[in-house]
């Protein structure tokens, strides 16, 4: 591991580029923007090249990956690219029989509830995700100066889906297990860090110049369950990265009462929903990380002067922050004109220039 992560250079070619530098928090020319979920359902021509195949087939075509991650840069013009995968495609790969239903999430066909569960959570090889390394590297080819983010689900959200055997409002059964049987549970997050952490590393020495961890589901908690229960797993995922020298961002959604933690777990960047100003989070995460976000998605279905004025004030309150990625505060929301993203780029760039 010492000499894989000497071997990287991160690089070269993305290393100048504003993405990388405000997640490092150095002088940028202009806040670079990228958008989670800014590949798929908001474009036509993702639906057009996406016909008739199925989400996590469609993940294990480099030639479909590539097209599809590159389709919203070229439309777009973000300051990055965001690998075109899902959280659950290292769960498949290890050999779960799970499915993504359209219009519902991540099923499991068998839920991971016992002790002899945990067998199936076998460590990922990288050689169950070759079509991931081979795809990385088509890539980082075609994008050149501009960086590709490698992401993967943290242990908690991961364990949602497995524990829940689907998508999930309450994660009733998710917590039964963290209070029930905290042994269990411990070792559960554990196997998922080492699963992510293998599939993140792929990602780094295929090429991606930075990663993200999604821990979508985490606001579900209080800070003293997260802090025991769920972020030494996520550590362990950070730290498993550390030594590569790629950007590592943080993600959560409601996560405003975690987001001292979510940054303590490891983050170089920390992700903030739209519900907390990014001037309050830059108190809650202490200095020396970036913050990435944030404004909300919904609001991309206003007319363009008010997109804009609250696209203003995201850039006013960032200004408190150390390091500023722009981004919605969650996904791109399907039915999004993708005309108004566009819009919004091309705002922030010009509103920003230095
Ligand atoms: O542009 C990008 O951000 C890359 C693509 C991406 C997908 N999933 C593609 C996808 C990313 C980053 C993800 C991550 C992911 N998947 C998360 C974390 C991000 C978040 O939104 O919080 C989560 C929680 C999942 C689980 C998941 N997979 C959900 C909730 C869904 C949507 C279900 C639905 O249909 O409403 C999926 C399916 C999925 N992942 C789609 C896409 C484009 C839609 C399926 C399709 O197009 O057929």
């Amino acid at each position: 591991d010492e000499r894989a992560a000497a071997d990287h250079r991160p690089t070269s070619a993305t290393r100048g580029s504003a993405f990388i530098r405000a997640c490092r928090r150095e002088p940028v020319p202009h806040t670079p923007v990228w958008f989670m979920r800014q590949a798929g359902r908001s474009l036509p021509e993702y639906h057009k090249v996406r016909e008739g195949i199925a989400m996590l087939d469609s993940c294990m075509r480099p030639d479909l990956v590539t097209e599809i991650t590159l389709q919203p840069v070229r439309r777009h013009k973000v300051d990055a690219a965001i690998y075109f995968s899902d959280i659950v495609v290292p769960l498949k790969a290890i050999g779960l029989d799970l499915d993504i239903k359209p219009g519902v999430g991540p099923v499991v066909a068998e839920p991971v509830r016992t002790r002899a569960d945990l067998d199936r959570l076998r460590p990922l090889e990288p050689d169950d995700v070759r079509y991931v390394t081979e795809a990385i590297g088509m890539l980082t080819a075609e994008l050149g100066a501009t960086p590709l983010i490698g992401f993967a689900g943290a242990p908690f959200t991961l364990a949602s889906y497995l524990v829940e055997g689907g998508p999930s409002r309450n994660h009733e059964r998710t917590k039964a297990m963290m209070y029930g049987d905290p042994q269990l549970w411990a070792d559960l997050l554990d196997r998922l860090a080492v699963i992510t952490s293998a599939f993140l590393k792929v990602q780094i020495e295929a090429g991606a110049s930075a990663v993200q961890l999604f821990d979508s589901w985490v606001g579900a908690l209080a800070p003293d369950d997260y802090r025991r229960s769920v972020l030494p797993a996520s550590a362990k995922v950070f730290d498993a990265v550390a030594g590569y020298d790629v950007p590592r961002i943080h993600f959560g959604v409601g996560s405003g009462e975690l987001l001292g933690l979510m940054g303590e777990a490891g983050a170089d960047v920390v992700g903030v929903d739209w519900r907390v100003p990014l001037n309050e989070a830059a108190k809650r995460v202490g200095p020396g990380k970036a913050l990435q976000g944030n404004l909300d998605p919904a609001v991309l279905f206003a007319p363009r002067t008010a997109v804009e004025t609250k696209a203003r004030e995201v850039l006013h309150a960032a200004q408190a922050a150390p390091g500023h990625v722009f981004n919605l505060g969650h996904g791109v929301l399907p039915t999004t004109d993708p005309d108004a993203l566009t819009a919004l780029v091309e705002f922030v760039h010009t509103t920003t220039e230095r």
